[in-house]
């Protein structure tokens, strides 16, 4: 397996720099295009790697599927639908997407920015500062990794720069989606995105979430198992935003991904897989990321299809 994820990978290498980093983050920029890595972890509990596994990278939108599984774990399932949707918005992961002068919970997808807003103010504590604690045990937990620390330049740079969703965050607040004040919302997004991981995070993450939420080492359930579905149903209708289609088709299983160059797939009951290039295509999702994962679902037959 050591040996496929290496052959892969070489066989990916030259699409890293076709990629481009995300600039709208200044932090963002300054990412290496030559990172390229991957970890998978088995539900039998082997695990495998190659390349830049171990490089910390900002979590970005692949937070998503966290902040989603708080919200479910402090709301249950019927409550959180009804403010945030389920529908595949098929539009970018800054789209603006109100209809006829309304915005409903329906428009609103939680793997995509506005939705994911919307979620931030369902995450319960007593404070802003206590949601912020209480995702990033969150993460911890789910991967296994006590260490996992938010990245402050990052966090800064998004807060001094993200103008897109300071207006996504007022148009909610303007329909009523958004109970909080908005820039204390904001400040949480920014820091939720800003969250430091590896591959090997991603991974270990990705393998809760295959296995609907169970700790790969203990066997211990972190969340309900229907959780896991709804979670796992939504990545794969829209976790790749306006290329989830493409990718359902080439790769078939469910993913998040983020613009730090992270990507998160779950192949269901089989294994969490984990992978880092920052140089991302037009729709925002790591180039070479993507066509890694598809050599590996074609030589592996991953896909759920
Ligand atoms: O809100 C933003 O713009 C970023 N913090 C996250 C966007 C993102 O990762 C989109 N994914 N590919």
């Amino acid at each position: 397996m050591e040996a496929l994820l290496e052959e892969l990978l070489e066989q990916c290498r030259p699409y890293a720099r076709q990629g481009k980093v995300a600039t709208y983050i200044p932090e963002l920029a300054k990412a290496n295009l030559d990172d390229l890595g991957i970890y998978v972890l088995r539900s039998d509990g082997q695990h495998f790697h190659a390349g830049d596994w171990n490089k910390p990278f900002a979590i970005q939108s692949v937070i998503k599927p966290i902040l989603l599984l708080l919200a479910l774990m402090d709301n249950g399932e019927e409550y959180v639908r009804s403010r945030v949707g389920v529908e595949a918005t098929g539009k970018p992961f800054d789209a603006i997407n109100v209809t006829d002068q309304t915005l409903l919970s329906d428009h609103l997808n939680p793997m995509v920015n506005m939705g994911a807003i919307a979620i931030c103010g369902l995450i319960h504590g007593a404070s802003y500062e206590e949601k912020f604690q209480r995702l990033l045990e969150l993460t911890r937990k789910l991967a296994g990794n006590p260490d996992i620390q938010l990245d402050q330049d990052v966090y800064l740079s998004e807060k001094h720069t993200g103008y897109k969703n300071r207006a996504l965050a007022f148009l909610l607040k303007t329909y009523g989606m958004l109970e909080d004040d908005v820039e204390e919302v904001l400040d949480f997004y920014f820091k939720a995105c800003s969250i430091s991981v590896t591959s090997q995070d991603l991974a270990v993450i990705g393998s809760v979430l295959s296995s609907h939420g169970t700790l790969p080492d203990s066997e211990e359930r972190v969340f309900d198992r229907e959780y896991g579905n709804y979670v796992n149903a939504i990545l794969m209708t829209c976790g790749m935003y306006d290329g989830s289609g493409a990718f359902a088709v080439n790769v078939g299983v469910p993913a998040k991904s983020g613009v730090g160059g992270g990507i998160m797939a779950v192949v269901p009951t089989r294994m969490g897989i984990g992978i880092f290039s920052p140089g991302l295509d037009e729709k925002g999702n790591s180039l070479a990321g993507i066509q890694l994962l598809e050599r590996l679902s074609n030589r592996l037959y991953l896909s759920i299809f």
